[in-house]
């Protein structure tokens, strides 16, 4: 083949994969067994079931009980499996898994290469990324669009923390926010060309990583921080800042996305988001008008899963039958780095 006939067959390939839509071919998530109520809290640190319920929605977490062999392995593992399922596929369909995920058990390998191997997917490409609260919705986002293009058939993407195993259960102004999830969807290409994404925005402001980071050495903590509550290992936050940054960036991140689909709010029949803190997602629902049944709530029952929740409130959601092909769905996370993210979705 010359040259010049190479490129007019990948010109070809390409438009011809353009053409083409990407469907959301299946989902399912994971919980763990344990459950952390705002009681079982009160009696670790002093904080009240009435203060967590005001300030954040929250009335129980679920965490990972280790002793079982529960971990962010297997709730990966079993969201997977269990959107595998739903498409009606194996592993081995897969050609691409990519985990969102800042939790992993094992740091090295990456976790979506433990997935594989655990799944069978054979020798199936795998890596993680690494997003905090953005990590499903920036890997939904890369995932379609590596299928838009054609160079992948069909793709695996989880989204999945343990934020349990990053908490210091002596510090009330984290520890009562948390909790642990999984959940995945598949993705696959589609003749029908009006399916997948509609929009997307992907964003990160480096600048604002001490509101919210985990040390890893003692030299990564800020000289100016509190060492009695900054402790290397331990999840920190800066509450206040974090939840200024959530409510404004959230909302500027809806209108962001729906001017670059010319769409209205009232044109989207579910909004699927991080959840952070339920006062933030009230806020944005007021601020476009949104009704309650559009934009789906589980924080009091589940807590902030960091990575999980997007794919979390999706499965439930579409195993509800509140999502069906045809919708318009809009995906939506913000969190550590500082990160945020969204994907608009004709399903
Ligand atoms: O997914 C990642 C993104 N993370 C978020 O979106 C979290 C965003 N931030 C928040 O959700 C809120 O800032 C929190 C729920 C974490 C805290 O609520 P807040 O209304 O911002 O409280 P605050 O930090 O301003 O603290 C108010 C008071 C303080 O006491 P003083 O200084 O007024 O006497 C705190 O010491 O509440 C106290 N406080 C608590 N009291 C009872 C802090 N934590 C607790 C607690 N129980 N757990």
């Amino acid at each position: 083949m010359t040259a010049l006939n190479a490129i007019a067959h990948t010109n070809q390939r390409l438009t011809g994969a353009i053409r083409r839509g990407v469907r959301i071919a299946g989902c399912g998530s994971a919980l763990p067994t344990g459950t952390l109520t705002n009681a079982d809290l009160a009696t670790i640190v002093q904080t009240s079931d009435e203060w967590i319920q005001q300030r954040t929605g929250i009335r129980e977490r679920r965490v990972c009980d280790w002793s079982k062999g529960e971990s962010n392995l297997t709730l990966c593992t079993d969201a997977l499996a269990r959107a595998l399922a739903d498409a009606g596929m194996k592993a081995a369909d897969l050609d691409l898994i990519i985990c969102g995920t800042i939790t992993q058990d094992m740091r090295c390998p990456s976790t979506a290469c433990l997935v594989a191997a655990r799944l069978g997917a054979g020798t199936t490409a795998a890596w993680d990324l690494g997003a905090a609260c953005c990590g499903f919705v920036y890997s939904l986002n890369v995932a379609h669009d590596l299928i838009k293009i054609g160079t992948h058939r069909a793709i695996g993407v989880i989204g999945a923390d343990t934020v349990s195993s990053l908490i210091d259960y002596s510090n009330r102004n984290v520890c009562i926010l948390f909790g642990d999830a999984a959940g995945a969807v598949v993705l696959t290409g589609t003749d029908d060309a009006a399916k997948g994404l509609i929009a997307q925005v992907n964003k990160a402001d480096g600048a604002g990583w001490p509101d919210l980071y985990m040390p890893g050495v003692d030299s990564e903590i800020p000289e100016t921080a509190d060492r009695g509550v900054h402790r290397v290992g331990c999840l920190q936050m800066n509450g206040r800042e974090v939840y200024k940054f959530a409510v404004g960036t959230f909302q500027e991140l809806i209108a962001e996305t729906l001017q670059k689909a010319g769409m209205t709010a009232d044109q989207i029949d579910m909004f699927v988001c991080h959840q952070s803190n339920a006062r933030i997602l009230e806020a944005a629902r007021e601020r476009f008008g949104i009704p309650q049944d559009k934009l789906y709530v589980n924080i009091d029952r589940i807590g902030n899963t960091s990575a999980g929740s997007v794919p979390l409130c999706f499965d439930e959601l579409v195993k509800a039958g509140r999502i069906k092909p045809g919708m318009v769905v809009m995906f939506l996370a913000f969190g550590a780095g500082v990160t945020w993210s969204s994907s608009l979705w004709q399903i």
